[in-house]
Parts: structure tokens; sequence; C-alpha cells
């Protein structure tokens, strides 16, 4: 991760912005760069993956909140992190960067400012949904934005419980973007029952917490990813967890407490882990080591599934940092076989479906995965947007309502598009990655429509995965 050895806050947000822009150009207002991957052999090498998404975020919004200063290494530098980053500027946060690390001087629990502009995340439903909860319940409006993929997703799972807590809002129609918001004077305290498996949706009800007097409690019937959590009990906050015997969980949060900056050491993201992870697995003669992956079990589903499909990683050196189980994993090309994938597995590798309907492409048998319903709602309808992929590349699979069949074909006999007939990844990072990597172990090449998305959350996918082997060409840009 470069970067300039120090420079102000709006500065050195805008300088990572465009050392994206130049690694892979942004996903916005600039034309689709189609990138085709071939079949490759022997992918060998060891990579680190850049820091996690989820805690990225997360890293820059309680650290621009908190009193004092927060020091982050490790930080993903993707588009939708870096809009994190200047939405927490443009409320009071004072961001900058001195070599490696990103120094934040946050304003104080209650103390957010009033934005003067929309806030714009661009692709990130995580920035927008999680800092509408942080910002919405302040006595002042806040307006949000995205790009064309986040204007159509579903807000109205986050309005609900801030209408509840006396939040007004103004939306498009169906409670999509834009939103403005206005807090009450005094935000109602309330009990929310998550209606859906979504971190975000919790996170969103217990950062709107923070700014409620009185004890705010969110109800998780299925856990999700807990980085909310311990992020904020490291902050200081006084927030306790409780586990019923069927797994239900109780957050409660004591609002207007004061938190504290930390210095915080962001792994490696596993999502991200999971491309080269899989390429490694269906490219005969592979052998990698992917070093510093967060191992929290509410994100390690994927690896146990692959594990269960008779997949060859060794999981080496696990240890503890900075609260998070961490370790590095040894990865061997496998012969893989169909599972049918346990449905309450789902929120535990949520993000992971495509790529792993990309896997039992190349699994002997099928593999069956239910309680899809999430996806639809993800940067993409991501489960026909994955069977769309499959079948253009000569996949047997079966898309239901909530639920995917794929039926694979050892050895990536007759897979591909021979005629370069292109994936559509309708703004959608994860499916261009996977669509990539189902290329590398095809007979024929596989094509995306656009890969300049991929810089949301992989800015380095390119080069770090060619590093290891992998053929993948993006196109030339096109002059305007
Ligand atoms: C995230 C939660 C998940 C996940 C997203 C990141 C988070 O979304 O898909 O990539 O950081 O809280 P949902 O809450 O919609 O499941």
């Amino acid at each position: 991760m470069g970067g300039s050895s120090c420079c102000n806050g709006s500065k050195v947000l805008r300088a990572a912005a465009s050392r994206i822009v130049r690694g892979n150009t942004m996903s916005h207002g600039q034309s689709p760069r189609p990138a085709t991957a071939r079949k490759s052999s022997d992918l060998k090498g060891t990579v680190r993956i850049p820091g996690d998404k989820s805690i990225s975020h997360r890293s820059f919004m309680f650290g621009g909140l908190a009193s004092g200063e927060t020091r982050i290494t490790g930080l993903l530098e993707g588009e939708d992190v870096i809009n994190t980053g200047k939405a927490m500027q443009a409320m009071g946060a004072r961001i900058r960067k001195e070599g490696d690390t990103w120094i934040i001087n946050g304003v104080g629990n209650g103390a957010l400012l009033a934005p003067e502009a929309p806030l714009d995340f661009g692709n990130a439903g995580t920035g927008c949904r999680l800092t509408m909860g942080l910002v919405g319940v302040y006595d002042f409006d806040s307006t949000f934005i995205g790009d064309a993929s986040l204007s159509k997703r579903p807000m109205g799972r986050v309005l609900d419980p801030l209408r509840q807590m006396g939040v007004q809002v103004k939306s498009a129609e169906g409670d999509r973007l834009p939103v403005t918001l206005h807090g009450p004077q005094t935000p109602n305290p309330i009990t929310y029952r998550v209606p859906m498996a979504s971190a975000q949706v919790k996170s969103a009800v217990l950062l709107a917490g923070l700014n409620t007097p009185g004890i705010t409690t969110v109800i998780e019937p299925v856990m999700t990813r807990d980085h909310t959590e311990k992020m904020l009990q490291g902050f200081g906050a006084d927030l306790s967890v409780e586990t019923d015997p069927q797994g239900v969980r109780t957050i409660r949060l004591e609002g207007r407490g004061k938190l504290t900056g930390q210095v915080i050491d962001v792994p490696g993201d596993p999502s991200s882990t999971s491309f080269p992870l899989v390429a490694a697995l269906i490219v005969p003669g592979s052998d990698i080591t992917i070093l510093n992956v967060l191992m929290n079990p509410t994100r390690t589903g994927l690896i146990l599934t692959l594990q269960e499909m008779g997949a060859d990683i060794e999981v080496m050196n696990k240890r503890l940092a900075g609260g998070e189980d961490v370790a590095d994993l040894r990865v061997r090309y496998s012969e893989l076989k169909g599972v049918t994938v346990p449905e309450e597995r789902a929120p535990s590798m949520i993000d992971e479906y495509p790529v792993l309907a990309v896997t039992a492409a190349f699994a002997e048998g099928a593999t069956v995965m239910h309680g899809l319903d999430e996806l639809r709602v993800k940067e993409s309808d991501r489960l026909s947007a994955v069977a769309d992929g499959l079948k253009l590349n000569g996949v047997d699979c079966d898309e239901g309502e909530a639920s995917l069949v794929v039926r694979g074909r050892p050895g990536g006999k007759g897979l591909g598009n021979a005629s370069g007939e292109t994936v559509r990844t309708h703004l959608d990072h994860r499916i261009a990655m996977s669509f990539l990597v189902m290329g590398l172990a095809s007979e024929h090449p596989v094509t995306v429509d656009d890969a300049t998305m991929i810089a949301t959350s992989f800015p380095e996918f390119m080069g770090l995965m060619t590093g290891l082997g992998a053929k993948i060409e993006q196109a030339e840009i096109r002059a305007a």
C-alpha cells in the first residue's frame, strides 16, 4: 500500500482515490473495461491480502467519532472505504496519513458536524447503511447518494428502525437513494429484532444508539459478522452481548458514552482471500500461501465448505491480532466433490457464494446452496448474475428463488466461452472477480464486461493474481 509520507486530510483521501484510479480506473463516470481470463497452470507464490473491508469501514467511522487519536495500519484503500473516510471528514473528523499509518482525530461521540454536501458512498452498501445509523439520529439534515448499483438497493431495512427512533426520512420511491435524514432532538432508544440476517442493519441500529440516551437493544436471531460489537467494545462503549441456548443474541448498548481513539492493525480480508484461494484449488499444479487472513468464525464459512469439498487448505500460524483470529493459509490444487451447504452457514459466507458457485463448476457432482435470499440485494442480484454467467460459460446449473444448484465438470472441459461473449457484471466487484477466477481453469477464456469496479474492494486484484501466474488481461482504456 503506497502512500506519501504525510499530507493533510482532503489531499490524502484524494490521493488515495487517485492511486486507485491509476491502478485500475474508477468504477463510475468512466467507460467499462472488459477483462479476460485464460487457462493457466501452476499458480505459485506467497501473497498478502489487503485489509478487511468491514473492519476498514468501521475503523474510519469509529476513529472519526471517538475522542482523541486513532492510528490504523493495514487499512483497505479501496474506493468503498475511501468514500467512508471522506464522509467522516465531511462531518468533522481530521484524517491524515504518515507512511503506512492513517491517523484520525475524531470529533468525540455525539459531536459530528452537519455535512454541507450530500455524502456520496459510491458502490458501498456498508459505508452508506452504517453511516445512516451513525448520523441519521442527529438533529440536522444529512443526505446520502451513491452509484447506479447502490441507488437500486433497499434502504428500508435501515430506515425502518431509524424511523422508530424518531428520524424523519425523505427518500426516493421504495426507500431508495437519494435519502435525506433528520434526527429528533432526543432519539428514542428502541429494542429491535433484526428481521433478516444482516450485519449492516444490526450495526446501523447500534450506531444510532451511540447518540441516543438510554439503552438501545438489538436482537439478532442468526449471528452475523460481529466486528461492530467487538470494535465498539474496544473503543470503550458500554456494550454487552448475551447469547441464549438457541443462539439468539441480545446486544445492549448504553448511549451517549465516551469513545476513545485506538490503535488498529486491520487483518487481511477473508472475502478477497477467496479469489486467489479458489484459483489455487482449481488450477492444476498450484501451491500458494496467503498471509495474515482474518479467521473470525463469522467470516470463515467458505473455508469450511471448501474443506468439506476436499480442498487442501492448511491453516498455519494461528494467532490473535488486535482481538481477532488471524492465520496464514497454504492452498494446493485439489480434486473437489460437490456438497450441500448447510443453510445456517450462509451468514458466515454470504459474500462468497459467487466464488463458491465457480468452484462448484469444477467439482465432481452437484453442489447445492439454499437460503440465498439476501444474494438478491447485494451490489447486484448475485443469484441471477451468477447463474447467467455460469450458463454463458457452459455450466449446468439451476437457479431457484433462493437457491442454486451447480453440477460440476472436473478439469473444466468445454467450460468458458469460445466466442468471447461477456459475463454481465452489473457493477458488482465479486461477480467480476469470481468469473475471472473461473477463466483460469476453463478450457475456453472467460470474459467479463467490466473490471473497473474491482477497485471498490480489491484494487490489487489484477497485479496479485498475475503475480501468482494467472493469465488475466484487461482491455486498454479506450480514448474518449
Ligand atoms: C457487511 C455486511 C454484509 C456483507 C457486506 C459487508 C458489513 O452485508 O454482505 O459485504 O460490513 O457489515 P449485509 O448486512 O447486507 O448482509
